[in-house]
């Protein structure tokens, strides 16, 4: 098989597409010959080495898939060869197929196109987790989604709609505002493109408040951090829930502890890997909700590109500079 493989921690241009040796399927394992695997930001860190989490090396990338089980190891018993699954291990997917244990997949209904199943895990998992278990949104919640076209915003935008909250979605230009509008997002913030000094922080806590009906959002969805955090956590309501998701805009901030304080807020951190281990029950239902709201057209991922997987490189650089709206996917013929 040909995969997408990283020999040592570099720069993302450094990966190649080569001939590797097919995966082979151990007691409890399942191989799975990948249709399609959906691209996230921390697809480009983990091949420099910059991710929590670091595979030995040789290791393709790629958290995610979908696919067809070409085959099943000793003992396995939730899935059968030419079973339709998608799957999340972490590492792997860019590639013509993966080996994972049988419980890191899970079946998918034959309505259900493999490369809108391999975009969803990652992103509409963290999401639907942030904003139903730390946050317990509700259709009276007004929740605020920074970095909200990317793969996680662009998800919590549309779990938090088809809760029937108020959401307003801040994003760095006018083209990423009208991704969410599709949406039908309640209002938007642009704060532009560039880092934002004391002054801007200044301002963007304002047009923040401003865009509050009441006083303050009650739910703040950050995937952003460095400047964007204390700014946006001045926006919150009493006893609102600011949900700590990534550091995509470059620093992990220190959050003043006097605004919880002064705000009886909660901060909340949102870890999809660790709750997946930790709470196996409550993740796996979570994805059969999240299957079920797909499956009804409740909820629709924006798939902005798909791309053959030989070509995916190019794409793993944009993602890490700001380069990619919604869901970008690589196909295998
Ligand atoms: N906690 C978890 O379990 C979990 C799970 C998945 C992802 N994450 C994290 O969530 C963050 C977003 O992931 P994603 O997959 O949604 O990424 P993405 O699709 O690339 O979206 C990130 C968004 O961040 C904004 N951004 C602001 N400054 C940026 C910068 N300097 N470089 C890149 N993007 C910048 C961009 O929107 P604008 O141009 O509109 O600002 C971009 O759309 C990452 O930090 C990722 O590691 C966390």
């Amino acid at each position: 098989m040909k995969a997408i493989i990283c020999k040592k921690f570099a720069p993302v241009s450094e990966l190649i597409w080569e001939e590797v040796a097919d995966p082979v399927a151990g007691p409890g394992e399942i191989v799975v010959d990948v249709k399609a695997a959906g691209l996230n930001y921390p697809d480009s860190l983990i091949v420099q080495g910059l991710y929590q989490f670091q595979p030995k090396r040789p290791f393709s990338p790629g958290h995610e898939g979908a696919g067809i089980v070409s085959s099943v190891g000793e003992g396995v018993k939730t899935h059968r060869v030419g079973d339709s699954v998608a799957f999340f291990k972490g590492f792997g997917a860019f590639a013509e197929k993966i080996v994972l244990s049988e419980g890191l997949a899970f079946p998918i209904p034959d309505t259900l196109p493999h490369p809108v199943a391999a975009g969803v895990f990652m992103v509409y998992g963290t999401s639907y987790h942030a904003l139903v278990q730390r946050a317990n949104i509700t259709k009276d919640d007004e929740v605020l989604v920074l970095g909200a076209s990317g793969g996680v915003g662009l998800a919590a935008v549309d779990i938090a709609k088809s809760f029937g909250a108020r959401v307003v979605a801040a994003v760095s230009s006018k083209e990423k505002a009208s991704v969410c509008r599709r949406y039908n997002v309640d209002d938007v913030v642009i704060y532009g493109k560039e880092k934002l000094d004391q002054e801007g922080q200044k301002l963007f806590t304002k047009e923040l408040k401003s865009k509050s009906r009441g006083s303050g959002f009650s739910i703040i969805y950050d995937p952003l951090g460095d400047c964007f955090a204390e700014p946006a956590l001045r926006s919150i309501s009493w006893g609102g829930t600011y949900l700590v998701v990534g550091f995509a805009a470059g620093k992990i901030p220190s959050l003043p502890t006097n605004l919880m304080l002064l705000k009886g807020c909660a901060v909340s951190g949102v870890f999809i890997g660790r709750f997946q281990q930790e709470e196996p029950k409550q993740s796996a239902q979570n994805i059969q909700e999240i299957g079920k709201l797909l499956s009804s057209g409740k909820l629709t991922p924006f798939i902005s590109e798909t791309i053959p997987m030989a070509e995916s490189v190019d794409a793993i650089e944009r993602i890490a500079k700001r380069g990619v709206v919604g869901k970008v996917v690589f196909i295998n013929d």
